[in-house]
């Protein structure tokens, strides 16, 4: 044993990545134990006599994998960082695709286990895409582990996820199975994959060459040799697209740093991007979560104004000039006076119930700005309030984006979210009146 048990090591730290000196060497005993019983060997011994004489059997490895780690998961596990995932990159990430006419995405979810993680992303998207049909979406779930991999290709889980997910969630994305299974069937199902796929190879072949748009990779490099956690990150990187997130799980979030990649937004929640302008990368996007989940109340902020910059052309002016008010505006600039009035009517109009000419008035006040984040939050909220959930949500989207120009007003991006989540929140059956504005 002792004599070859080196060699296991590195043979094991070869193929799998796996650093057995940090794992339990009680789950190490129990693991060889197991894949010794599983390829009928007589004893543990014959099973390290194979690995160190012929480690090229490829049925070794992934039974290795799954016994030397662990296949857990859950629905939106670390509810916070979905959160910020959807609110931060994807709600953005999604309207900027839908401006430009690229509605095309492409997610990875490795070490995905049970599934979990990937069917989340999918529930997401349902979400936060009204216009699925239009979209060309691919999630990939890959894990080493055979038995993960199939379980999690048959989409059937037991009575806890109706625990992890919301009730609503649970009722739209999910039929009793049998007994006290539950099936996942929600309308995204079919844009997730399951591929065998070790994270030291290539990238999985389901999920079509990078760049990607996401890459979640959770509570997996934990398990990995600190050599193979630096690899795979920086395979990671290299795979993302310029606007493209990667996301590790808590144990392993200084990882991204010492890759290069910046964090976006609370650091904690250990989501990275890659490609973002060194200027605002320090910019981060508060931990709304943390805020709403703080019990307070949606409120509606307090109308202070900031010194307003003089005008200049951003994309809310570009989003203006595609109303149909623009024909009136023009290109024309605004004084400070008149981007006051359009403010007070749109107030006084929106108190009288005439939501018809608060609006005009709203759209001139966001032009007026410049885009300014108070007006696209009012312009946002009026939009909601007359059913246009779609456009409001194109509106609201990059409040809570890096990109805003004065996204630093925390309770504004917070109050942007509220009302955005009621967007998410919208049964299926809304997806027509989200299109169709
Ligand atoms: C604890 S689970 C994490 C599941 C999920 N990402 C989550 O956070 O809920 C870790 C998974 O990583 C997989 N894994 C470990 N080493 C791997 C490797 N080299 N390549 C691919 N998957 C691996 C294991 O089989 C296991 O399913």
């Amino acid at each position: 044993m002792t004599r070859t048990w080196p060699i296991v090591h590195q043979r094991v730290a070869e193929r799998l990545g796996l650093d057995l000196g940090r794992l339990h060497p009680t789950m190490v005993t129990r693991a060889l134990n197991a894949v010794a019983d599983d390829l009928g060997l007589e004893s543990t011994h014959a099973l390290m006599r194979l690995l160190t004489s012929e480690p090229n059997q490829e049925r070794l490895w992934p039974r290795l994998a799954a016994r030397l780690t662990v296949q857990k998961s859950g629905f939106f596990r670390d509810q916070q960082v979905f959160e910020a995932l959807a609110v931060q990159h994807l709600l953005p990430l999604i309207a900027r695709r839908a401006k430009a006419g690229q509605r095309r995405l492409r997610l990875w979810s490795a070490g995905t286990a049970t599934g979990d993680e990937a069917y989340s992303l999918s529930i997401l998207l349902d979400e936060l895409i009204g216009d699925l049909d239009l979209w060309d979406i691919a999630i990939v779930g890959s894990d080493l582990s055979e038995d993960a991999v199939k379980a999690a290709s048959l989409g059937i889980f037991g009575a806890h996820v109706s625990k992890e997910l919301s009730a609503d969630r649970f009722r739209r994305h999910f039929v009793p199975h049998d007994g006290n299974r539950f099936e996942f069937v929600s309308a995204t199902r079919g844009t997730v994959r399951f591929e065998i796929h070790n994270l030291l190879s290539g990238h999985p072949l389901a999920l079509g060459e990078p760049p990607y748009d996401l890459i979640l990779c959770r509570n997996t490099l934990m398990y990995l040799s600190p050599d193979a956690q630096a690899a795979a990150t920086k395979k990671f990187g290299a795979m993302l697209g310029a606007d493209g997130v990667l996301v590790l799980g808590p144990a392993e979030a200084s990882l991204g740093s010492t890759a290069g990649l910046s964090s976006l937004g609370d650091p904690s929640h250990a989501i990275y991007r890659t490609g973002f302008p060194a200027d605002q990368k320090t910019k981060a996007v508060v931990s709304l979560s943390s805020q709403l989940n703080g019990g307070k109340e949606a409120f509606y902020p307090a109308p202070v104004l900031r010194p307003q910059s003089p005008a200049k052309t951003t994309s809310a002016t570009a989003f203006f000039e595609s109303a149909p008010a623009a024909e009136w505006a023009g290109d024309r600039s605004f004084s400070q006076e008149e981007q006051e009035k359009w403010r007070m009517i749109g107030a006084e109009a929106e108190e009288g119930g005439d939501f018809r000419t608060a609006e005009m008035a709203r759209r001139f006040a966001l032009k007026a700005s410049g885009g300014a984040s108070f007006d696209r939050f009012l312009l946002g909220s009026l939009l909601m309030k007359r059913g246009k959930r779609a456009e409001a949500r194109d509106i609201l989207v990059p409040l809570l984006s890096l990109q805003a120009p004065d996204a630093a007003d925390e309770r504004l991006q917070a109050a942007a979210y509220k009302l955005l989540q009621s967007v998410v929140g919208q049964p299926a059956g809304d997806r027509k009146e989200r299109l169709n504005g």
